[in-house]
């Protein structure tokens, strides 16, 4: 079976693909400076599949360290998640965002490059479409404007994969636009684990939940949308996972660059995520309504038609199981790895 580079596996995302990956039987090598992350979650991908990882402790930025990985393990495709994602925080420190994410980028296709590795999957967001764009976002739409540095890093790496494309016809990309993850791998034994304060909506909720924090702000409840408060497309992370690894069935298998969403189709408001969570936990999640978050749009969702059409794949997990898998793990690990 083939072997996988997971640059950024230990992270929320990559950890769950590489249970799913391991699962399908693929070998994974993960690479992780962990800035946001902690070696535990491989250890506990190794308990869930009990299966071997090999993990090294590297900077993707590091090119002579990537390239000794490379050089030991036969690598056939890869998954590229190392980056840096706060929205707010690349407000405040864009030129941090900008070296990081881009360079991790550039340096893992050198590295391809050098050892003439062809396949590729890099991890975007739907946050490439702008805010003009009409919804359900198609993958057809052109790239809109973003409002911050992190949603610019995903819109110039993706042409950075497209231009790499372009030049090497033996280059295999797909580009995946990610909606809302949100739930954990139903052992509760990994799932997202945000240092400080949570910036999105379910870890906030997990917090309240567990007693860590007092109550949830919804950042307005004057949009126009059907409660008032915004509507996105949550994603469960196993489902997510398993999209990556019909995504790395298709690499392998062909050339040219892939865009495509991975998302339900289907929008939830605010209100409707922390009444589901209260009601299918029996657990109280006090709330307030809050003024407007600087930045948020009323509401976005996936046409998720390209991924059911293109991989085979769609989602199967309901919004009760991104809210029991969630609580599932906060409530077993309340602080997180550590
Ligand atoms: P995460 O922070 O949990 O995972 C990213 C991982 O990359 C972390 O383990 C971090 O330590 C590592 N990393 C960062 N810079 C690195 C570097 N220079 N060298 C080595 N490792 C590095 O985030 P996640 O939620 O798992 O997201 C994975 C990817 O998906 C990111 O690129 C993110 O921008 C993208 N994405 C995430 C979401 C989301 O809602 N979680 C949505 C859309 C896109
Ligand atoms: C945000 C980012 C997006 C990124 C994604 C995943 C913005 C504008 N967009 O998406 O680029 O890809 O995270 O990292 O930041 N909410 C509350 N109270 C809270 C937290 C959130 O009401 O304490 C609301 C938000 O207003 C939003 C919804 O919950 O309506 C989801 O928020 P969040 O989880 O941060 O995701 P997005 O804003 O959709």
């Amino acid at each position: 079976m083939a072997t996988v580079f997971l640059a950024g596996g230990a992270g929320y995302i990559g950890s769950h693909t590489a249970v799913a990956l391991l699962d399908a039987g693929y070998d994974v090598v993960v690479a992780d400076n962990y800035s946001n992350s902690s070696p535990e979650a491989i250890r506990r991908v190794e308990r869930i599949t009990g299966k071997t990882v090999q993990l090294y402790e590297a900077d993707i930025r590091d090119s002579a360290r990537i390239s000794e990985i490379f050089q030991e393990n036969r690598i056939d495709a890869v998954i590229h998640f190392a980056g840096l994602k706060a929205v707010g925080e690349s407000v405040q420190k864009p030129l941090m965002y900008y070296r990081n994410n881009i360079d991790t980028t550039l340096t893992l296709l050198e590295t391809m490059a050098k050892f003439n590795v062809n396949k590729v999957i890099f991890s975007s967001s739907a946050t490439v479409y702008g805010s003009e764009n009409p919804i359900p976002y198609i993958e057809t739409m052109q790239r809109g404007v973003c409002s911050n540095p992190y949603g610019w890093t995903k819109a110039m790496m993706e042409q950075i994969f497209e231009d790499a494309a372009k030049a090497n016809p033996e280059l295999s990309v797909v580009l995946l636009r990610y909606f809302n993850p949100i739930g954990a791998h139903p052992s509760g034994l990994i799932g997202e684990d945000p240092t400080g304060i949570p910036n999105n909506l379910m870890p906030y909720i997990t917090q309240v939940a567990v007693g860590k924090r007092d109550h949830l702000t919804v950042f307005g409840n004057d949009y126009p949308t059907p409660d008032g408060t915004c509507r996105r497309d949550y994603i469960h992370v196993m489902d997510l996972a398993n999209g990556h690894v019909k995504a790395t069935d298709y690499v392998l298998a062909h050339k040219g660059v892939e865009i495509v969403n991975l998302g339900t189709g289907t929008p939830y408001s605010v209100t409707e995520i922390v009444e589901t969570f209260q009601r299918v936990n029996g657990v109280a999640v006090p709330y307030e309504f809050g003024p407007r978050r600087f930045g948020d749009i009323p509401e976005f969702y996936a046409n998720a038609d390209k991924a059911l059409a293109l991989f085979g794949w769609r989602t199967e997990k309901s919004l009760e199981d991104m809210c029991r898998d969630s609580w599932n793990w906060q409530k077993q690990n309340p602080n997180g790895y550590r």
